[in-house]
């Protein structure tokens, strides 16, 4: 396409006017689409100038930092740094289960562990200095009056915090400000950044910790975490993957009875959900076949220690949210 290549090109000179000759760029990767793709625009633009900092929350998929660090740094020469803060992050959420709280104990702890890492990135030049902040804002996060709540794990609320970023001074780099999804997936496609990558569903920036519910342990996410990973490789091996806007397993804390062999068990309860969606405004949950919940159905149960029955969300939204919590 002539104006998206375009785009890249005249972004390309932009951010390297705006970053000047000796200035240096950090900015959070999630593995997301938004914040892979305008890390990879900065490296295209400035090189390793450019460093990209993921912090490891303890909530994320099943080896999901590994993965990360390998298509970043291998896949696309970014500079990444993988700071693993999981015990700081569990630690944080012990005892605490309603949700909002939840939330913002995982954003604050984001913020601080990011602001701590970020002062300690070394630029990559002598006499340089890390002037500029990387944020992959969409269009849709900018208006914000529309308040879409965008999928996308965001930092902008560090203003309020009031720690090292704004001591730092670090100013504001935004590439992607004037663009919406399907944009950044087709400018991600012409950056080289893989088909799998691109195609990728949301993910919550509170991670899994939303899909545990009640208390979130390491146990607790260890089996949600295996439990979302078969549902989701068997979704790709059925070819639903693109059918699909977002799917995930969430964990019910509620114990069930159940016999497996010739042994009572009384385990958790795995609750799947999938929905199609324009806008994740609204939402329609994902009609599959029964032979695809059958089979996952007993994969889940017999892969996963911990859980004892399966069940599959039939609710739209609205009533109910995308996500359980
Ligand atoms: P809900 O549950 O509100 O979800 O219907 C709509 C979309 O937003 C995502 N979501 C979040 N994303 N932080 C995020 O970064 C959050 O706290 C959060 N809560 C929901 C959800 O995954 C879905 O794509």
């Amino acid at each position: 396409d002539w104006s998206m290549e375009n785009f890249i090109d005249t972004e390309i000179s932009r951010i390297r006017a705006l970053v000047g000759p000796t200035a240096e760029v950090i900015g959070a990767v999630s593995g997301g689409v938004d914040s892979t793709v305008a890390a990879k625009l900065m490296t295209e633009a400035i090189g390793d100038r450019f460093h990209a900092i993921l912090v490891d929350n303890g909530v994320l998929r099943l080896n999901e930092a590994a993965n990360v660090k390998k298509t970043l740094t291998e896949g696309l020469g970014i500079d990444l740094t993988v700071i693993d803060a999981s015990e700081e992050f569990l630690g944080k959420l012990k005892g605490i289960t309603d949700p909002e709280k939840k939330r913002k104990i995982i954003g604050h702890t984001f913020i601080h562990v990011f602001e701590r890492e970020a002062a300690k990135i070394k630029p990559s030049h002598e006499g340089e200095e890390i002037e500029f902040l990387l944020q992959g804002t969409l269009y849709p996060d900018v208006i914000e009056s529309i308040s879409f709540k965008g999928p996308s794990q965001t930092i902008k609320t560090h203003h309020n915090v009031g720690g090292l970023l704004d001591d730092m001074k670090l100013k504001l780099i935004e590439p992607l400000r004037e663009l919406f999804k399907d944009e950044v997936r087709h400018l991600g496609e012409l950056l080289g950044i893989s088909h799998d990558l691109v195609w990728r569903h949301p993910f919550p920036g509170p991670g899994i910790a939303i899909r545990v519910l009640g208390e979130v342990t390491k146990e607790q996410v260890e089996i949600a975490r295996k439990a979302d990973h078969i549902y989701i490789e068997e979704i790709k091996k059925f070819g639903l993957y693109e059918k699909i806007s977002q799917a995930f397993a969430c964990l019910l804390p509620v114990k069930t009875v159940g016999v497996m062999g010739d042994q009572r068990v009384y385990e958790q309860v795995i609750a799947l959900r999938a929905i199609e969606t324009i806008d994740f405004m609204t939402a329609d949950w994902f009609v599959f076949e029964a032979k695809f919940l059958k089979h996952v159905s007993s994969r889940i149960v017999n892969e996963v220690d911990g859980v004892a029955r399966v069940v599959y969300d039939i609710t739209s939204k609205p009533p109910a949210t995308v996500e359980w919590e």
